[in-house]
Formats: structure tokens, C-alpha cells, sequence
């Protein structure tokens, strides 16, 4: 039920900071260390590399996903985007395990490659919001993401519970591995989840940031590095699904290899701004586009903010940024798609599950 909410979308984005903190109580023992199967530690112990196949939201959290498992657990990692992966089999590790991330667990395309990877005997994982869908029934593990129903076709709250949830599962490999971390997942989690709340009383600035940059234009582009550009991508991916705005993400370092050749006069430009290691370049992308004539809104965190930045963001740890960038994304395709009149929880030609390939 709706509530008092007037879409289902703006609620999930709402219960993101209780999504959060009931994950942290679902993973964690009476003695605050991480419950998780033993099952699924052993596999992510004893394989060689992850596969993770999935599709839209869920292949971005992938992407994320991929940088807590290989900074953290040291394990290699591939993304993949299902309906690529079935007809173009990539060549597979001697001990590999194969991670489907699926909100539904119904997806079609990641369960063509399920099939076909459980017949040649792969050992598989799911990260689902549904334990009894199809991905859970035929894998051999499931990893639940606690979020509660889903109604929105465009995911939210899933997206932020498939990344904590994987930092969690991250940590857990690195703690049977015997890797030393000076990162405690729940506590980090926990501030996430503070910083959420923040972010989600601050819909009224946020709601500006949309009507100023993106009113009338056509199109928009989101730029970033490193962990900011899988944000991006995901930001446009919302974006373009709910407003029908042409938005597309970008990697902060590609834009001059040839994307800068769409910039004009006026051009939206999100540039996110949350990882030191890169906050002096992606400023030097953003005067690039800026001297090209776009209108750059820039998102950035407590501690790199500069002059002139659009919004703030409250300061969470570097790995989890993603967690807390991507709440002022969901909002600013909100409230673009509720300003032009869009059906904001059922955009037009899209399905909440794709049950077919
Ligand atoms: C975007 C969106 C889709 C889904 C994709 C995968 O907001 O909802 O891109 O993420 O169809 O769905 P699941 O996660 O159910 O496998």
C-alpha cells in the first residue's frame, strides 16, 4: 500500500534507510559478527573467480558489486549483462561460482544463463528480494535482500539492498580468507543508513536541483570515475526509464574520446564527485564540459565538496558511496518524470518483471 505517499517510487526510496538497517540485523549474530550460510562462504572461499550475471539495476549493483569483492576479498570478478553472456560464453575459470543479482527472481535472461551454467555442473548463488523465485529455487544458494515488496517498476530500494548486501557477503570472504580489514561493514552500513535519512529530508532542494537542470531539456548525461561512473550509469538508467529524458552515463575519462561531441549549449551534465582518488580529474571533465557550454550539477561529499558544487552529500566510507549517491539520482528522475506528467510508477513499455528473453 501507497499510504500517504502519492507513488510507490518515492516510498521505496523513503524505506531505503530501514532497508538498510534491517539488512545490518539480518546479517549479524548475537555477538555482532556476520551471519551468513556457511554454505555460501565456502563457495565464495573455494572458487577461483565470481560470475555475476544480471540485468539493468541489478547488473549496475554488479558493477559495484565487483569492487567490494575484489578490494575487499581479493577475488576476481566479472559483470555480466545476462543476455550477453548466454550466446557469447566468455571462456570460465577452472573453479568458477556464478552470482545472479535479480530484485524479482524472475528474470528470463538471467535464467537462460542459470540453466545453462547449472548443466555444466557450476555452482551458483542468488541475490534476490523474492526467496521462493525461480533464480532461488534453481541455485544452489540465495542470499535474501530483506527489502520488502517492490511495486515501482523502476528499482530503488533493491539497488541499495543488493549493494549492502554484497559488501556484507564481501567482507564475510575476506574474513574466512583470513584478510586483515580495517572496515566493519555494520558500522558503515549504519552511517549509511543515517546519511539516507538525511538525504530523503531534503527532497524539497533536491526537487530544484531537477526543475533547474532538467525542465525542458532532451537530453542529459551523467559523468564519473571509477565507482561514481557505475552510479552514473545507474542515475541515467532511471533518468531515461521514468522522465523519458535521453540520458546516458559516462566515464569521466571517455568523454573526450568522443562524447564531448554532444555537448551544447545548455546540456545538462550530473558529474558525481564522492572518491578522492579522482576528484581532481572528474573537476577537469566538468571545466571541460562547462567550456563547452553545458550546465554541470555537480554531486559531490562532505570532505571534496568544493565552491559552487550543486549538492552536498553527507560524508559515508569511500567503498559505499554508491549507498548514498545514487538516493539524489532516484530523486532527481522522480521529480523530472512527476514535472512532465509521467507515470512515474509505470513508464510506459516497461514491465516490473521481464519474464521473457
Ligand atoms: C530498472 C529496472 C530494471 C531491472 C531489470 C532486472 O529500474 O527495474 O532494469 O533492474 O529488469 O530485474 P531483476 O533485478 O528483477 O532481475
Amino acid at each position: 500500500e501507497k499510504g500517504t505517499y502519492p507513488h510507490f517510487m518515492l516510498k521505496e526510496i523513503d524505506e531505503q534507510p530501514f532497508v538498510i538497517r534491517r539488512i545490518i540485523q539480518k546479517y549479524q549474530d548475537d555477538n555482532d559478527q556476520i551471519k551468513l550460510d556457511p554454505d555460501v562462504r565456502k563457495a565464495m572461499t573455494e572458487c577461483d573467480r565470481v560470475y555475476i550475471i544480471a540485468c539493468g539495476t541489478s547488473y549496475h549493483a554488479g558493477l559495484v558489486g565487483k569492487q567490494f569483492i575484489e578490494k575487499l576479498a581479493n577475488v576476481p570478478v566479472e559483470v555480466h549483462v545476462a543476455s550477453e553472456f548466454s550466446y557469447n560464453m566468455p571462456l570460465i575459470s577452472d573453479k568458477p561460482l556464478f552470482v545472479y543479482i535479480s530484485q524479482s527472481g524472475e528474470t528470463a535472461d538471467s535464467r537462460a544463463v542459470l540453466v545453462e551454467t547449472k548443466a555444466k555442473g557450476y555452482p551458483s548463488l542468488t541475490i534476490t528480494n523474492v526467496p521462493g523465485s525461480t533464480l532461488s529455487r534453481e541455485s544452489d544458494y540465495t542470499l535474501h535482500l530483506h527489502a520488502g515488496p517492490e511495486i515501482a517498476v523502476a528499482s530503488t530500494k533493491a539497488y541499495t539492498a543488493q549493494l549492502a548486501v554484497l559488501a556484507i557477503l564481501a567482507v564475510d570472504t575476506a574474513q574466512a580468507k583470513g584478510i586483515e580489514l580495517d572496515f566493519d561493514p555494520m558500522k558503515e552500513l549504519g552511517i549509511v543508513a543515517n546519511a539516507m535519512e538525511a538525504l530523503c529530508d531534503q527532497k524539497e532542494e533536491i526537487e530544484r536541483v531537477a526543475a533547474e537542470f532538467l525542465p525542458t531539456t532532451r537530453n542529459c548525461f551523467f559523468i564519473g570515475r571509477s565507482a561514481d561512473y557505475y552510479v552514473g550509469l545507474e542515475g541515467a538508467l532511471k533518468l531515461k526509464e521514468i522522465s523519458y529524458i535521453q540520458a546516458e552515463g559516462f566515464a569521466g575519462g571517455e568523454l573526450k574520446h568522443g562524447t564531448i561531441a554532444l555537448i551544447e549549449e545548455g546540456t545538462p551534465v550530473v558529474a558525481l564527485a564522492t572518491q578522492s582518488n579522482v576528484n581532481y580529474s572528474i573537476r577537469g571533465n566538468v571545466k571541460e564540459v562547462a567550456a563547452r557550454g553545458a550546465n554541470p550539477c555537480i554531486i559531490s561529499m562532505k570532505g571534496m565538496d568544493q565552491e559552487g558544487d550543486t549538492f552536498v552529500l553527507p560524508e559515508v566510507h569511500e567503498l559505499l558511496t554508491p549507498l548514498a549517491s545514487v538516493v539524489p539520482l532516484q530523486l532527481i528522475a522522480y521529480y523530472a518524470a512527476l514535472h512532465r506528467d509521467c507515470d512515474v510508477d509505470k513508464p510506459r513499455n516497461l514491465a516490473k518483471s521481464v519474464t521473457v528473453e
